[in-house]
């Protein structure tokens, strides 16, 4: 059976208010109404963090936040984008000339990045224009992939706009990839999760294929989300990147080490899968390889045998090319302990021993750690918000998404819920001043929630 693509469903907007204000202010900007409407929600990951552009399966779940775009094709070859929100300002282009600006990842750019990623795996000559209204929900620069449910919306929109059509997987794997215009190097986590996300259900998201398996979270745990106030945009510094190098780096280390081809290598479960060992074996072999300190790229050159301009032209990115230190031990470390944690929270899940949700509360404390000491991608505001979280009857508490800065994820028996939210309000956020800390949502319980959706007016 074919895969199946993102749901339609039938509405009247006059009984949803957040579409009815968009089609109001659709009419009012554009003069006519919207002809479809499209969804795609963020998402928080649970565990398995920074391990998904390793190869390495993930275990995130959609949130009820999303963006939600009102779409009308036109005849002219124009895109207009406006947003309800009149911080971000109006843009337009030609369809047929789109070019994404990586040195300023303003808003429109990850609306063009979804765009041209249906236009480029079709080869489109001739795309439609559209008049296009975007409201987003999903708190930007948190950690809750706001910017990947943007490109993943824009393309649905796109595919739709066009008369196209695709399954949610390839839909994930073109947005994975089209998202990597803007410069940044991410797995495919966060689209996966738009297009793939089900109510109820959390997903182990694996990659190469791209799947995704149902994990169903103990009935009796809560899932919290609070922001630390400190806002973290990864396609505006090089952290991010930087990562995902020396993940890169390692992987050909090992791989030279063990005599496979490295040069074709690229990521880290690569490398075990050519070695057909297990995960225990791979952090033994990190042991052996790697060295506490970091390495030059001098000494990454001598190790394995390349030029500097080599290093430059054929492995880093752009906006890696003057990193001078590079962590290959702590790196790998992390990455091979947390994949181990991602596959026992999920056997935690299926096998539901009593104790679950002390279990799986160790592995997000576990988790953390290891993000703040392995991969520094911790902060302190983040790390006093964890604290305070397990203070005040979370059982785990961890960042979640890509780091320093966004937001904390905290499992929480439910019964403890009214009191954690009511202490952690007033322990982390009532001293703290600015729009972060007074807007909603800050602080806020969550469900699985489902995936991209079309929305027709019935
Ligand atoms: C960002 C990336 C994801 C993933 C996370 C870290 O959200 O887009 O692919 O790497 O960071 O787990």
């Amino acid at each position: 059976m074919a895969e199946e693509g993102p749901s339609i469903r039938l509405i009247q907007a006059a009984e949803h208010p957040r579409l009815l204000k968009m089609k109001e202010m659709f009419v009012s900007k554009f003069g006519s109404v919207p002809e479809f409407y499209v969804r795609a929600p963020g998402r928080v990951n649970l565990i398995g963090e920074h391990i998904d552009y390793c190869g390495y399966a993930v275990l995130p779940m959609a949130v009820e936040q999303d963006i939600l775009i009102a779409v009308e094709p036109v005849k002219s070859q124009t895109f207009y984008l406006a947003n309800t929100n009149s911080f971000y300002r109006d843009f337009s282009t030609s369809v047929n000339d789109i070019h994404i600006n990586k040195t300023k990842p303003q808003w429109h750019n990850y609306f063009l990045c979804g765009l041209k990623g249906i236009q480029d795996h079709f080869n489109l000559k001739n795309l439609t224009g559209m008049n296009c209204l975007l409201d987003g929900i999903i708190p930007p620069s948190s950690g809750l992939s706001s910017s990947s449910a943007l490109v993943c919306c824009a393309g649905l929109v796109t595919l739709r706009a066009n008369g196209l059509s695709l399954s949610k997987t390839e839909l994930a794997e073109i947005c994975t990839k089209s998202e990597r215009y803007i410069g940044t190097e991410g797995g495919g986590m966060d689209q996966a999760i738009s297009f793939l996300g089900e109510e109820g259900m959390a997903k182990l998201i694996e990659f190469n294929p791209l799947r995704a398996t149902d994990v169903q979270l103990p009935s009796e745990a809560s899932f919290v989300i609070a922001h630390s106030c400190v806002e973290m945009n990864k396609a505006a510094t090089s952290h991010f990147n930087t990562r995902v190098m020396e993940c890169r780096l390692a992987a050909k280390f090992l791989a030279k080490y063990k005599g496979l081809k490295w040069k074709e290598i690229l990521c880290l479960k690569e490398v075990q899968v050519k070695l057909g060992v297990n995960l225990e074996e791979m952090l033994l072999l990190v042991e052996e390889v790697f060295h506490l300190e970091p390495y030059s790229p001098e000494e990454i050159c001598k190790c394995l045998e390349i030029s500097l301009e080599e290093l430059r032209t054929q492995i880093l990115s752009k906006n890696t090319q003057d990193v001078l230190l590079f962590k290959l031990y702590q790196r790998a470390k992390h990455v091979f302990s947390e994949a181990a944690r991602v596959l026992q929270f999920k056997k935690i899940c299926e096998e539901a021993p009593a104790n679950s949700i002390q279990l799986l509360g160790d592995l997000m404390n576990q988790s953390h750690v290891s993000c703040r000491t392995l991969y520094e991608c911790s902060c302190p505001e983040l790390d006093r918000l964890v604290d305070i979280c397990r203070q005040f009857g979370a059982q785990g508490s961890r960042l979640t998404g890509a780091g320093w800065g966004g937001c904390a994820v905290s499992l929480v028996p439910t019964d403890k819920l009214p009191d954690l939210l009511a202490n952690v309000q007033k322990a982390y956020y009532q001293s703290k001043k600015g729009r972060l800390a007074v807007e909603k949502p800050c602080l806020f319980a969550t469900k699985p929630g489902g995936g991209a959706l079309v929305f027709l007016e019935a």
